[in-house]
This record gives C-alpha cells, sequence and structure tokens, in this order.
C-alpha cells in the first residue's frame, strides 16, 4: 500500500504541483483530495507550462488514473475548460474518476463569495472570489449541491429550484443584488453535466482497490497548512482541510492505508490575501524575491507578498502533518542576495516564542529573530547533483533541516521537472 501525500507547509504556492509531477511518474493513482480551483498548479515538461485548477497535477503522466475525490469543490464551467484545454494540446488520455460525493460550485456562490468580500471592506480575508467558502457552507448546512445530483437531470432541477429560492432573497434582499435566472444556470450546468457524467464513480471503493492491490497512490494536497480550515491562521484561511490529514477525510481512505507524508516548502515564504505574515519583506529584498521566483499568482494574477522563511511556521507545519521529509523549492530564486536568513523564533516584547502560534491576536505581534547565513551568487538552475551546489547554499539547506528537525529531501532549483535534484531518494519513497 505505497500511499504517499504532499502537502504544502506554508501559505500555499509551494510548488507542490512539481513535487507531485516528480514522484507521480511511476503512480498509478493521483488524487486530489480538498480545496477548488481557488488552486492552481503549475507544470513545465519539454518547456510546456500547463496550469490546473482542478484537475490533480498527476494527470499529464500517461497510465495514470486522475482522482477527485470527496473533499473537492467542484466549478464544472473550470473543470470542462479544463479537459478541453488537454484535448486540446493532444494530451487527451485522462483517465479521470470523479467522486460523486464531491461538491458543485454554484454561480451564486461565486457572486457571494465577492459581495462578502465587498462588505467586509477593509476586514476582507483577500479570498479567491471563485466561490469556494460559500460552496463548503452549504456542504456543511447541508444544502449544497453534489456531483451526483448534478448528473440527474430530476435531483439537480429539484435541488437548484430549492436552494435558488433562498439564495435569490439573500443576493436581493441582503446584498442588494439582482436575482439569478434559474433556467439559465439549469440549461448552463446540464451542459456541464453531460460531459462530466462518463466520469462520475464511487472514488473511495476504487481508491480501497487499488490500496489493496498495492498500486502507487498520490495525494496532492492543495494550498498550504497555514491555510487550514482548523489549524491555519484563522480567519484568513481557505475553507477546506489543507493538512496531511485531509486526505483521509477527503477521501474516504483510512490513515492506517499512508504510508509518507511529504511536506513542500519555499526557499522563502509567500502569501497572498490578507493576514499575519511575521517575515514578511516589504522594501527591494520582498521585491526580489518577487521578481526572481515570478510570484505571482496562477489563480488570481495578484503579487504575493514574499518574506524569509519563517522556520517557526515550517516547524509547526511538520508537525500538524507528521512531515517526515521536505522538498525546499525555488532555491535558485534566493542566489544573488549577500545573505539570507531564517526566522527560528519570534519575539513579543522580550518573550521569545518558539512554537507558532495560530490565535491572531498573537500571531499580529509576533517579530522574527533571525538567524544570518552568507548567501550565493553563483547561478544554480543548471546544477544536478547535490555536491556540486555553492557550499553557502548548502549549509542553507542544513540548517532548514536542522532548524526544522526534518530532513530536506529534495531540492528544485528551477521550474523545469528536469531542474530537481534528490538528495535522499529513500525519504521520498514509501
Ligand atoms: P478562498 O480559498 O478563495 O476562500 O481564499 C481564502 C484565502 O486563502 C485567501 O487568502 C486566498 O488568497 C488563500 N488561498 C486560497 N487558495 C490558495 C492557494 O492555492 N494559494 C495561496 N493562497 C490561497
Amino acid at each position: 500500500m505505497p500511499s504517499i501525500v504532499i502537502v504544502g507547509m506554508q501559505w500555499g504556492d509551494e510548488a507542490k504541483g512539481k513535487v507531485v509531477d516528480y514522484v507521480s511518474q511511476n503512480a498509478d493513482v493521483v488524487v486530489r483530495y480538498n480545496g477548488g480551483n481557488n488552486a492552481g498548479h503549475t507544470v513545465v515538461i519539454d518547456g510546456e507550462v500547463y496550469k490546473f485548477h482542478t484537475l490533480p497535477v498527476g494527470a499529464l503522466n500517461p497510465g495514470v488514473t486522475s482522482v477527485i475525490a470527496d473533499g473537492v469543490v467542484i466549478d464544472p464551467a473550470v473543470l470542462v475548460k479544463e479537459l478541453d484545454g488537454l484535448k486540446a494540446r493532444n494530451r487527451n488520455a485522462v483517465d479521470l474518476k470523479i467522486s460523486g460525493n464531491a461538491h458543485i460550485i454554484m454561480p451564486y456562490h461565486k457572486l457571494l463569495d465577492q459581495l462578502e468580500e465587498q462588505r467586509k471592506a477593509d476586514r476582507k480575508i483577500g479570498t479567491t472570489g471563485r466561490g469556494i467558502g460559500p460552496c463548503y457552507e452549504d456542504k456543511i448546512s447541508r444544502i449544497g449541491i453534489r456531483v451526483c445530483e448534478l448528473i440527474d437531470q430530476d435531483q439537480f432541477s429539484s435541488r437548484l429550484s430549492e436552494n435558488l429560492k433562498i439564495k435569490n432573497e439573500i443576493l436581493t434582499k441582503i446584498y442588494g443584488a439582482s436575482p439569478l435566472s434559474e433556467a439559465e444556470i439549469f440549461a448552463e450546468y446540464q451542459a456541464y453535466a453531460e460531459k462530466i457524467a462518463p466520469y462520475v464513480c464511487n472514488t473511495s471503493a476504487l481508491l480501497y482497490k487499488a490500496v489493496k492491490h498495492n498500486k502507487r497512490i498520490i495525494f496532492e494536497g492543495a494550498h498550504g497548512t497555514l491555510l487550514d480550515i482548523d489549524h491555519g491562521t484563522y480567519p484568513y484561511v481557505t475553507s477546506s482541510h489543507t493538512v496531511a490529514g485531509g486526505a483521509c477525510i477527503g477521501t474516504g481512505i483510512g490513515p492506517t492505508e499512508i504510508n509518507r507524508v511529504i511536506g513542500v516548502a519555499k526557499s522563502y515564504t509567500t502569501r497572498v490575501g490578507e493576514g499575519w505574515f511575521p517575515t514578511e519583506l516589504q522594501d527591494e529584498t520582498g521585491d526580489y524575491i518577487r521578481e526572481r521566483g515570478r510570484e505571482y499568482g496562477t489563480t488570481t494574477g495578484r503579487p504575493r507578498r514574499c518574506g524569509w522563511f519563517d522556520a517557526v511556521a515550517v516547524r509547526f507545519s511538520a508537525r500538524v502533518n507528521g512531515a517526515q521529509a521536505i522538498a525546499l523549492i525555488a532555491l535558485d530564486v534566493l542566489a544573488g542576495l549577500d545573505k539570507v536568513r531564517i526566522c527560528s523564533a519570534y519575539r513579543i516584547d522580550e518573550k521569545i516564542i518558539v512554537d507558532f502560534p495560530t490565535d491572531p491576536t498573537q500571531l499580529k505581534e509576533c517579530l522574527p529573530v533571525y538567524d544570518e547565513l552568507p548567501g550565493w551568487k553563483e547561478d544554480i538552475s543548471g546544477i544536478k547533483n547535490y555536491e556540486d551546489l555553492p557550499a553557502n547554499t548548502k549549509d542553507y539547506i542544513k540548517h532548514v533541516s536542522e532548524i526544522v528537525g526534518v530532513p530536506v529531501a529534495m531540492v528544485s532549483v528551477g521550474r523545469g521537472r528536469e531542474q530537481t535534484i534528490v538528495i535522499r531518494p529513500e525519504l521520498l519513497e514509501p
């Protein structure tokens, strides 16, 4: 039962897609278990850039079964566009399975997400505006519409009618917006239903069978640990379980079937949207990192906030995920800096804090305490072996491993599939 969970250790955008793509080259099944098209994964294969929001990244590898599991929320318009896009690029061999239990993002979810952000004004979360929160709200309120209902015309018609009555009341009376048309939504969603129906099945049973047949399964986490609804920097979080445990919740696979957890962290930190960020750099070093790292959102195009590597946060992530290995991404971006810094603790007044506080009132007062290391000037993007990295780069990697308490098993020195250096291959295996 070789199952691996790949999980982001920061605030998302850790380039998990690249790690998933790497470990899933000999995988049998790749699974998305949480979130929706608020996620954005970029993979570069043979110089071609692929961006996914709903499909699992591993979908591109031939012979792989891709699963969109129960815990995901699906915008069918986006999913259909991604499938059509792959076909147009002659990559149509996607063996896709979609859980009938996954919830559907409806037009009113997207609208309510945006209207609610406007209403909150300076207290806004900075959501992606994709309707993720409102869709999960309906799921928890037990009024959501699931894939199995979408593909059954009668059920969809009655569920839509029932929901839209309430949503139109909210849209018009609370937000002063125009009501949505039931007939238009019905027609639009029936077209998606036809395209999606052939892929729908009981994915939990399928995964269980795969586990029992000793298939190699990769669970790809979306977003990052610090955006988890329970363990993240609430309320500036997303609405799903982004931690490794979410792989069980979102798929119906038991915890004892998971063999390995690989945490993915960038060599620095980024964040999009609002919320605390103790190591944020609002200066030219932050700009340097943003430009070199092309730190603009895959989903929204927003410039990402950039800062130094925060080992307090990543240590916390290592704990809540049970991470056994770290994939350290985008090391090449830090090249050219005289000094590089790693935040080893926080300080509030004279008090030193080593455990990451998720209590917002504490986090906003935390000042970073840094370890400063010499930087490296060399372009490392063409280096293939760990031994050939500059001594200062190796020291940086070693420092991250020691201070987080989890070994760095792999580093990435560029966006290409081949720009990956594996240091401890055994730690990337189940
Ligand atoms: P939502 O997921 O669209 O509701 O947004 C909630 C928060 O999570 C916002 O701060 C978003 O910017 C952030 N967020 C959601 N998905 C991602 C992601 O994949 N990468 C980085 N931030 C994300």
